[in-house]
Parts: C-alpha cells; structure tokens; sequence
C-alpha cells in the first residue's frame, strides 16, 4: 500500500473519529406509561447511551394506573442494566377527562407475555412534574430532549405551573394522534391523545418544538414472522422479553383491526431519535379536539395546508419498518 494511501486513510479515520466525538449524545427524559411498547421503547433507548444520555424516566398513568406504569418502568431498567437512570411517578390521572385504561390490550399488570416482579431499586423520591420543572428551569437553553410515549400530563402540569420551562426543552417527540387511517381507541382518535387530550393542548400551546409520529406511521411499522424471528435470534434476555412481549402485544391489532403484524407504536420514537433518517414527514398546522363528543382527542392535521395556517409540528407519516427492525435488533445485541 502506498505511502499516499496510508496517509489518506489515516486523516479519514481522524475525520471520522472527530465527528463521532463531536456527535455529543442527545440530553433526554422519556415520558412514558408502561405499557407493551412503552418497553421495547425503554430497552431501545437504554441500549443506545453513545447517542441518547437519558437523565430520567418519568412515568403517568395511562395504560394502565400509575402504580404498575412506574413498576414496569424499574422492571425496564433493571431488564437493561441501567439502574443509574432514575424513576420519578408522575400524574395518577389525567387533567380533566375520567381517566381511561388498556389494560385489555396491555395486560393487567400493563406488561403482557412477561412475568413481572417488584423491582430491586426503588423509584426516586419526588414527584415526576416537579422533577421537569426543577430539571427543565435550570437546563441549557433548548437542551433537553422530552420522549413523550403516553398522556402528556406530567409536561403539561409541568407548564401551567411555570411555563418558562419551555426555554430548556430543545424537542419534544410523541407518539401520539392519527390523521390518515382513523384512531385506535375511537374512530377519530389515538389512545395516548384521547387519554389526556386537554394536556396535549396545553403542550401544542406552549409553542414547543414538537414531532408527532402518529399512527400513520406507526401502523406501517409492522412485525412480521421474519421480523420476530430476526428479533429472536439476537437469542439473548434483552431480546427474548421483547419477542414474548410483542407476541402477546400484537394479538390485540391483529385480532381487531385485521393487520398483518403488530405495531411497536413507542418505539417508534426512539427509532426517530437515534436514526431520523429512517422516518420522513412534514412541518404542518394541528389542532387537539377537547370537546366531549364522537372527535374527542382527535388531532386535526392540516397535512394540505387547506386552513393557510402556520405549521406548529412536524407530522411523520413514513417509516422504513424493516430499517425500524434491523435498529432494534441490532442495539437489543448490546444488552444481556
Ligand atoms: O396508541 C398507542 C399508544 O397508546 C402507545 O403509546 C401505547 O403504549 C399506548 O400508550
Ligand atoms: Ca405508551
């Protein structure tokens, strides 16, 4: 190999080098309701802290109450080996609306297909919506990161009690709403916007960055047998909960909405955060429907622009499901 070869390979090793260290992980909080999904999301995102340096997992009720949310999340943590991260329970129930459950698509214990346990490590002391005011107030400028993967409840008692924290939020991502194909848990409407849809409109308010990634595009991120298959093969803990969680997950949709595989809805999420080059959508205008009615918690996306609105959230509407799968596949490796 000539000297000239040498030389060119060794500065795009340091090129290469220096952009992975300039790429400094993503500050984050992920906000969640375990939930099926909410833990493959949780695992996803712990088994990634070269680019995601989680600060906090907060939990709220929403699949299922608060109590077992916040279980299931430890259960996530101790599952991933990452008992540093700190569990703070947030809100037991939403702002306004009689709260609602899933446990019949979840499970009682909001974990289906997986025996559960009482967590070693407790949940930190303190309340979930303190804990982002308090985190959130003395941040860097826009340098927080906030996953939302149920209701949206803890942020937004967290800005009605002091909206300046939106200065220390860089992003807020949720999974959330539906446009395109109509809602799971009513005919307009989405589980986690219809669980709490007056603290939705709160955060859509707050002027925040948002990115919705709704089941427009979690519907076409689907499971497949080859896709489970490929999953079971990393054959280790890590991938063997989330297999026997997601065969048992996946029964609901495919039972009642006639689809081929099942959705990983949250997972989606943290799919976006590490790789947004697998997803596509646009900037567009979006209002929350609160008012009782047949289009409760349903989110009206202005996707054509009819309404000449300014845009106030990207919308995903694509997602490349088998990239989806060789991520998770490849991140549930690192774990045990
Ligand atoms: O509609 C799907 C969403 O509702 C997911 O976040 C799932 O965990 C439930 O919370
Ligand atoms: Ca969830």
């Amino acid at each position: 190999m000539s000297l000239k070869t040498l030389l060119q390979g060794a500065v795009l090793m340091s090129a290469l080098a220096a952009t992975s260290l300039m790429a400094a992980p993503r500050d984050l909080i992920i906000d969640t309701d375990p939930g099926a999904d909410d833990v493959v999301a949780l695992l996803l995102a712990m088994a990634s802290p070269e680019e995601l340096k989680i600060r906090a997992i907060t939990t709220v009720a929403g699949n299922v109450r608060l109590e077992k949310t916040s279980r299931n999340a430890r259960l996530a943590r101790e599952w991933a080996g990452r008992e540093e991260i700190p569990v703070y329970a947030g809100a037991g129930r939403p702002m306004v609306r009689t709260p609602i459950y899933a446990a019949n698509v979840h499970g009682e214990e909001g974990l289906t297909g997986v025996q559960v346990h009482e967590p070693n490590k407790p949940l930190a002391k303190g309340n979930a919506v303190q804990y982002l005011i308090d985190t959130l107030s003395t941040a860097e400028p826009h340098s927080i990161t906030i996953a939302m993967l149920g209701p949206q409840t803890n942020l937004a008692l967290a800005l009605i009690q002091k909206p300046e924290i939106v200065n220390g939020i860089k992003e807020v991502v949720v999974m959330g709403g539906a446009h395109f194909n109509g809602g799971n848990i009513t005919p307009a409407a989405e589980f986690n916007l219809f669980a709490d849809p007056h603290a939705a409109e709160v955060v859509l308010a707050s002027g925040v960055k948002l990115t919705y990634l709704p089941l427009d595009v979690t519907h076409k991120v689907l499971t497949s047998d080859a896709r489970l298959k490929q999953l079971a093969a990393v054959n280790n803990h890590a991938s063997k909960l989330v297999v026997d969680i997601l065969n048992a997950y996946i029964k609901f949709d495919m039972d009642n909405y006639g689809m081929l595989g099942g959705p990983v809805h949250d997972a989606s999420v943290i799919a976006y955060l590490l790789k947004p080059e697998l997803f596509k959508g646009k900037q567009i205008h979006m209002v929350v429907d609160s008012r009782e009615g047949p289009t409760f918690g349903q989110t009206v996306a202005d996707w054509y622009g009819v309404l000449k609105q300014p845009a106030n959230v990207m919308w995903i509407e694509e997602g490349d499901a088998q990239g989806f799968f060789d991520l998770l596949s490849a991140r549930l490796a690192r774990l045990k």
